[in-house]
């Protein structure tokens, strides 16, 4: 099929646009590694719609495919060596030999999740893995915005993955190759859940992913693709901020959560997770879990953090507060799930604002730049609800909006978060489109 056809079918109504932003990329790759047949993969980038920090409890989620992916252009090599390399200059080139066990790249290097993907493909595959000549292409306007929170580095390491596969003939399951692209990229330090990997393969357009991260056995997950209410769209602001320690953060609300876990444990025997005791009543939990412990004193009640980078011993954990967002955020997921199933989008408004809330007061990973988004989205009428999305500490909020309120978004929500802020963001409508794949052989 042509590139203009499969483009067609992915974008719909942007397919002319794309068809530029592909031609582009395989032109760089042409003066990059020379003439000659190129196998092209994408995997989109996602917006969480509600179920922040719960997919590393068990718990549940509601994402959506943004139209916005991360590309990879692919030569097979006849040797074992990967050469990346990345359209944007800020991303240096790198170059590996693929393994069972790859050695990591400086922190922080982009060329980690790539190689974090290819570690866990040569583990499938076995010896004698095929390597490739790789362009990788996420720049704006098209392109996953990075350090967003709206999973551009699990946008990376399933189109990654997803490549090495299909060089090597490995045509994995959806569902199987999601959870191994989760694990794949706790090669970073981050240990992250299942959201990210199984929205960007699993996606349906027009759809969001109600996905329970809880496995029902060996590979076996629950999941069920929700209609997105007609009238209305999704839209997506980024405040631009970046956090410095997301990782940092993000481990230590790991720990929290694992912390609960090992306190609960002696009155509900064998819970591994928080989702164990999601219909258990808060109050009867509360008075189980201590407001604070340091990260020794979670150890020393049994928690296991062996597998969590943690700064230090001596690092608080704000354990109730965090076991109580998740408790209340599975509880919200569901509630928004039935809701949108009844098309009762001002009680989704209403979820989304606690949602917001709970992130912010109990989890604690909001940021005076989201709030002052989140206002200025929530001020204009034909909002229906906003609450910052993806991990927090700076990135986007998600806003449900009536179709015809739009415009006005577009236009006041600048406004007011520049006044307040002094800086400007980023909007755009997601589209929900559908999830990862490989796209063809084309020059
Ligand atoms: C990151 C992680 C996800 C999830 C979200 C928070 O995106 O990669 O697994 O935990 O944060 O909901």
């Amino acid at each position: 099929m042509s590139l203009s056809n499969v483009l067609e079918r992915i974008y719909g109504e942007a397919a002319k646009v794309q068809q530029a932003h592909y031609s582009a990329a395989l032109a760089i790759f042409a003066r990059t590694y020379g003439p000659g047949p190129v196998h092209v993969f994408r995997a989109p980038g996602r917006v969480n719609l509600i179920g922040e920090h719960t997919d590393y409890n068990h718990g549940f989620v509601l994402p959506v495919a943004l139209d916005r992916d991360v590309l990879l252009l692919a030569r097979p090599r006849p040797d074992e060596v990967v050469r990346l390399y990345n359209v944007e200059p800020a991303f240096p080139p790198s170059t590996f030999v693929i393994g069972p066990t790859i050695p990591p790249a400086p922190r922080g290097d982009w060329s980690n999740y790539v190689r974090g993907a290819a570690q866990m493909v040569a583990r499938q595959v076995g010896p004698h893995v095929r390597g490739m000549d790789a362009l990788v292409e996420s720049a704006p306007p098209h392109g996953v915005p990075r350090g967003a929170g709206v999973s551009s580095s699990s946008a990376l390491t399933v189109v990654a993955a997803l490549a090495l596969a299909h060089l090597n003939d490995w045509q994995p399951d959806p569902v199987p190759f999601a959870r191994l692209c989760s694990e794949a990229e706790w090669y970073v330090g981050t240990r992250g859940g299942i959201m990210d990997q199984f929205i960007a393969l699993l996606a349906r357009p027009g759809h969001a992913l109600f996905l329970d991260c809880r496995p029902q056995g060996p590979d076996r997950y629950t999941f069920a693709h929700v209609p997105l209410p007609s009238g209305y769209r999704i839209l997506v602001a980024d405040t631009g901020v970046r956090h410095a320690n997301v990782r940092g953060e993000f481990n230590l609300r790991v720990a929290a959560c694992r912390a609960g876990v090992a306190c609960l444990r002696p009155h509900y025997p064998g819970i591994t997770h928080l989702r164990d005791v999601q219909d258990v009543a808060w109050a009867e939990l509360a008075p189980l879990l201590p407001e604070i412990l340091t990260v020794a004193e979670a150890r020393a009640r049994g928690a296991d953090l062996n597998d969590v980078p943690l700064p230090t011993d001596a690092a608080e954990l704000r354990v109730r507060a965090c076991c109580r967002h998740v408790h209340s955020e599975n509880e919200r997921v569901r509630a928004t799930v039935a809701a949108l199933e009844t098309g009762d989008i001002a009680a989704v408004g209403r979820l989304l604002s606690e949602a917001h809330a709970s992130a912010r007061d109990d989890y604690d990973i909001s940021c005076p730049e989201l709030e002052a988004l989140v206002e200025a989205a929530r001020a204009v009428e034909g909002t229906i609800g906003a609450r910052l999305t993806g991990a927090g500490w700076g990135g986007c909020i998600v806003a449900l909006v009536r179709q015809e309120a739009v415009p006005t978004f577009e236009a006041e929500v600048p406004r007011r978060y520049r006044e307040q802020t002094g800086r400007e963001p980023t909007i755009f409508a997601c589209r929900a489109r559908g999830g990862a794949g490989f796209l063809g052989v084309y020059n």
